[in-house]
């Protein structure tokens, strides 16, 4: 409902009278500063129903939060780290991390909310004109407060008290140290970590579209195939963690197009297995090109040629993709022959 719907006898004797004004200073002078538009009176400043429907609305946003509040912490308390949920369209989550980031999330929304809510509907609604003034203060202005800051600092004997100003300025140097130690709480540092993955010998490359472990005869001529390591579930706890660093992928070449030494006593009936981390900065290579047998990293265009052992043809990347060397068991299907021989991902992870 807005003020064209109010009938003239409820409109507050203001706005008539901005009415009026408008339209004189439209008459005598095209040009003039027309003021403020004429003031719009809400539903809720006219109408008491409307105004506690409105305060209803904005504690029932306000109790909601509280809810989801209180929903955090018991999910907090009660969900363990390990349970996982499948929430639809986005697949399996952490139950504990849903559920936490849903409550607060709500709690956060509902508090924003009701503010807004209350604000629009139930606060003051007057438009209020200020006008603009310079912010440098007076120049007699400037003078006490430069007059007051000597007098204070010749009162307070900084100058002369040498023993409490050292140890003042020790006190404010040091107490930002606080906030540095608290940056140990982003977790322990990685150590070795980074250098190994859950590749081992015996270890099976199984498919990460079909979870099957593969086969030499499931990698044909000109496919891309990206594996995982045997006993990786996307449930577990870590997989992210173990996947950005182990994913694979496999390639089957012609044995006579492998030009690197090493590629090809690594590989197995031209089939090579690459890691899938770009040595850029880490994106996930997926682009592969069968005909010049290089792949493409979308992030920086980094290219690999996989024919000759994995080396930069173009982008950033500082060094070839790590190769693992890979054979096949006693019932035919692709096996590890131990982890990787250099670190995998971005270049500066060895010089830590
Ligand atoms: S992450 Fe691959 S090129 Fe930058």
């Amino acid at each position: 409902m807005s003020s064209q719907d109010i009938p003239e006898e409820n409109l507050p004797a203001e706005q008539e009278a901005a009415h009026v004004a408008v339209s004189i200073a439209d008459e005598k002078d095209p040009f003039a500063d027309p003021g403020l538009p004429p003031h719009e009176h809400r539903i809720q400043d006219i109408d008491e129903r409307a105004a506690r429907r409105s305060e209803r609305m904005v504690a029932l946003l306000f109790t909601v939060s509280m809810l989801a509040t209180v929903g955090f912490i018991a999910a907090y308390v009660g969900i363990p780290r390990d349970k996982s949920i499948f929430v639809f369209p986005i697949g399996h989550l952490s139950a504990l991390n849903f559920t936490l980031g849903l409550t607060l999330g709500v709690a956060l929304f509902c508090i924003g909310a009701g503010a807004v809510h209350w604000a629009r509907t139930l606060m003051s609604d007057v438009e209020i004109a200020d006008e603009r003034h310079p912010i440098e203060a007076e120049p007699e202005v400037r003078a006490k407060v430069h007059a007051d800051f000597k007098q204070g600092a010749k009162e307070s004997a900084i100058g002369r008290r040498k023993l409490i100003r050292n140890t003042m300025f020790g006190a404010l140097t040091l107490v930002p140290l606080s906030g540095v130690i608290l940056l140990r709480d982003l977790g322990p540092l990685p150590g070795t970590s980074l250098r190994h993955t859950l590749w081992s010998k015996g270890k099976l490359l199984v498919n990460m579209n079909t979870n099957q472990p593969l086969r030499p005869s499931d990698v044909q001529v000109g496919s891309l195939t990206f594996a995982k390591p045997e006993g990786l579930e996307d449930t577990d706890e870590e997989f992210q963690t173990e996947i950005a660093k182990a994913a694979l992928m496999i390639v089957r070449l012609q044995p006579d197009n492998i030009k690197d030494k090493r590629e090809l006593e690594w590989s197995h009936e031209g089939i090579v297995a690459y890691s899938k981390i770009c040595t850029h900065v880490g994106c996930p290579i997926s682009l592969y090109e069968q005909q010049t047998h290089h792949v493409l990293c979308p992030c920086h265009q980094s290219t690999f040629d996989l024919s000759d052992g994995a080396r930069v043809i173009f982008g950033p990347a500082g060094h070839a993709l790590p190769q693992l060397r890979i054979g096949v068991n006693d019932e035919g299907y692709l096996q590890a022959l131990g982890d990787f021989e250099e670190p995998v991902g971005p270049a500066f992870w060895e010089r830590g």
